[in-house]
């Protein structure tokens, strides 16, 4: 039985994640659910957005569904843990738990409006150094400056988990992307570290692509790719173009890896606009979950949702709004649950 710590978070969080946990439960995966709040409401009812008990739950548990959160700005709740202080409750976590890798499954589904066909990639993203160190200063007046920074260790340990996780799926071929033609250091150590792990997967094949080509080529054929490697910067831009690519942020579900804890959500918000208004699309979670069970060897589980879902989708008659249909989310919900029966 794997022990699950449950973040409901902010806005529409509640209602995806009690979507995901109900479809779940139906597909008989051997899960359980401790469920700890974080976000805008636990700041209220505590003071604290990112209670300790959070952080202890998932480094117990070493599993994380997570709703998205809403971070209250300014000094009634700051994000704190310890001393530390945090811009929001997904930085602390991500922080506090050490999670470098975050990846973003990139597909086509049935029924889901979008400008392509056949897309299904997965964007691996570094998610512990680059540009968003943060360190940033003013070097007089008129003149800011931002350090960007790379190193092999990182590098490596990114390009060598995108590596076994596209082994694990059968996937043969990892594109590696950078600007190492103008940052020769910081983008060439990136490249040159993906190549020397290369070396250990000789059944796999690593190709490279200058980001701005990528870009292009994205928009052209994305369905010709199959892994996207990619520093904390241009993760975070190709990430959000993944997402157009196959309909936007109803369909982004995502991971967050580290050496220890793995934490899924969905890439939207809290939706503060149709909150408690049973609108929301619950898929982003549901996929998310699914990516979870996968993660830890519940395919059968997983399968069976995914069945569901893609019958849910493909009939579009339980469908929300952003889907083009006129259901809520809990019949949208009910009508997954139903196909799992
Ligand atoms: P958002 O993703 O919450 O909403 C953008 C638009 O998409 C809104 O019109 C919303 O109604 C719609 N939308 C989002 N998810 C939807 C769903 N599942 N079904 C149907 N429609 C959906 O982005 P926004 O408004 O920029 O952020 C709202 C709050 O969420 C902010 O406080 C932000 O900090 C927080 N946030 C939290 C994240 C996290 O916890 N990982 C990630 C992104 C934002």
């Amino acid at each position: 039985m794997h022990r699950i710590t449950l973040v409901p978070g902010d806005g529409i969080g509640p209602e995806v994640t009690q979507s995901a946990r109900e479809v779940v439960t139906a597909a008989g995966a051997n899960v359980e659910w401790e469920v700890q709040e974080a976000g805008m409401r636990a700041g209220e009812k505590t003071g604290r957005p990112l209670p300790d008990a959070v952080i202890e739950s998932i480094r117990k548990n070493k599993l994380a569904l997570k709703g998205p959160t809403q971070t209250p700005f300014g000094d009634p709740y700051p994000v704190m843990v310890g001393d530390r202080v945090y811009p929001s409750v997904a930085i602390g976590l991500r922080k506090e738990l050490g999670f470098y890798a975050a990846v973003r499954p990139i597909k086509n589904y049935p029924g889901v409006k979008s400008r392509y066909d056949n897309v299904d990639l997965i964007i691996f993203r570094e998610n512990s150094e680059d540009l968003y160190l943060g360190i940033e200063r003013m070097v007089d007046a008129d003149t800011a400056e931002a350090t960007k920074r790379i190193t092999r260790g990182a590098s490596e340990r990114i390009a060598r988990f995108a590596f076994e996780y596209l082994k694990k799926l059968g996937r043969k071929r990892l594109t590696v992307v950078h600007k190492a033609n103008v940052l020769k250091l910081t983008d060439g150590l990136f490249l040159k570290a993906a190549q020397d792990v290369a070396r250990d997967y000789p059944d796999m094949e690593l190709d490279s692509r200058v980001i701005d080509a990528l870009c292009m080529e994205l928009v052209i054929k994305p369905e010709t790719f199959d892994g996207l490697l990619l520093q904390n910067l241009y993760g975070d831009i190709v990430s959000d173009l993944g997402a157009g690519l196959v309909g936007g942020l109803g369909v982004a579900p995502g991971a967050n890896i580290g050496p220890d804890c793995a934490m899924f959500e969905a890439v939207h918000g809290s939706a503060p606009d149709i909150a408690g208004k049973d609108l929301a699309n619950p898929m982003s979670l549901i996929l998310s979950a699914l990516m979870l069970l996968r993660y830890i060897g519940e395919n059968q589980a997983a399968d069976r949702i995914d069945r569901a879902l893609t019958a849910v989708l493909s009939e579009k008659k339980h469908v929300t709004r952003d889907l083009g249909g006129t259901a809520g989310t809990r019949e949208m919900t009910q009508a997954i649950v139903a196909k799992l029966k």
